[in-house]
């Protein structure tokens, strides 16, 4: 398998990925592969990776910029991330979310939330932290991963998460 940034001819196929991932994922709006379209469109998709097998795109995931307090604050959203159901829990997302996790340390991120279920994202370092906030999400479901010092306060993701 093989990890690179989406290039344009990859959209259509993330689009579906995007779609038959989240089919029965439970907390699913069902516009996840909306907001990935959205982001894009707003040039708001800082990192956005594919997984490769072959001629395959396996995998998918998306990191776009977070503002805390209001502010730019070079903290990024993880998020959506799929892999077709048919090839899930074989190691792809978790190489995914690493590879984008590594990719924004290296642009010198201040660091990355998730919304989503703790017991997956721990294993990468996130974790809830009661001083960063994301509305009344209950702080179990809402982690954080710092590359630096941790900043305090409210968490907003992109408009483009409220497309769909
Ligand atoms: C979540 C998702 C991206 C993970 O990718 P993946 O390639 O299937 O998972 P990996 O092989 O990297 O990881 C497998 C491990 O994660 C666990 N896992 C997978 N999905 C999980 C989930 N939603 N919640 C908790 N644990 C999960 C598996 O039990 C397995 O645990 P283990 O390593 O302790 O055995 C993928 O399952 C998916 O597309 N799900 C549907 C869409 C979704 O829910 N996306 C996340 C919300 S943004």
């Amino acid at each position: 398998m093989k990890i690179r940034p989406e290039q344009p001819g990859d959209v259509e196929t993330i689009r579906l990925l995007t779609q038959a991932a989240f089919k029965n994922a439970p907390h699913s709006s069902q516009t996840e592969a909306a907001i990935v379209d959205a982001l894009r469109d707003a040039g708001a998709l800082t990192v956005s990776l594919v997984a490769v097998e072959g001629d395959q795109i396996v995998g998918h995931v998306a990191f776009s910029p977070v503002t805390i307090n209001g502010k730019d604050a070079d903290w990024y959203g993880l998020g959506p991330v799929s892999v077709w159901p048919d090839r899930q829990a074989k190691g792809i997302g978790q190489a995914l979310i690493r590879e984008g996790l590594g990719r924004l340390k290296q642009r010198g991120a201040g660091g990355c939330v998730v919304l989503g279920d703790p017991g997956y994202y721990g294993r990468f370092g996130f974790a809830s932290d009661p001083g960063l906030r994301y509305g009344d999400i209950p702080p179990e479901y809402f982690q954080r991963l710092a590359f630096g010092p941790a900043p305090k306060g409210e968490v907003a993701y992109h408009p483009g998460f409220d497309a769909g």
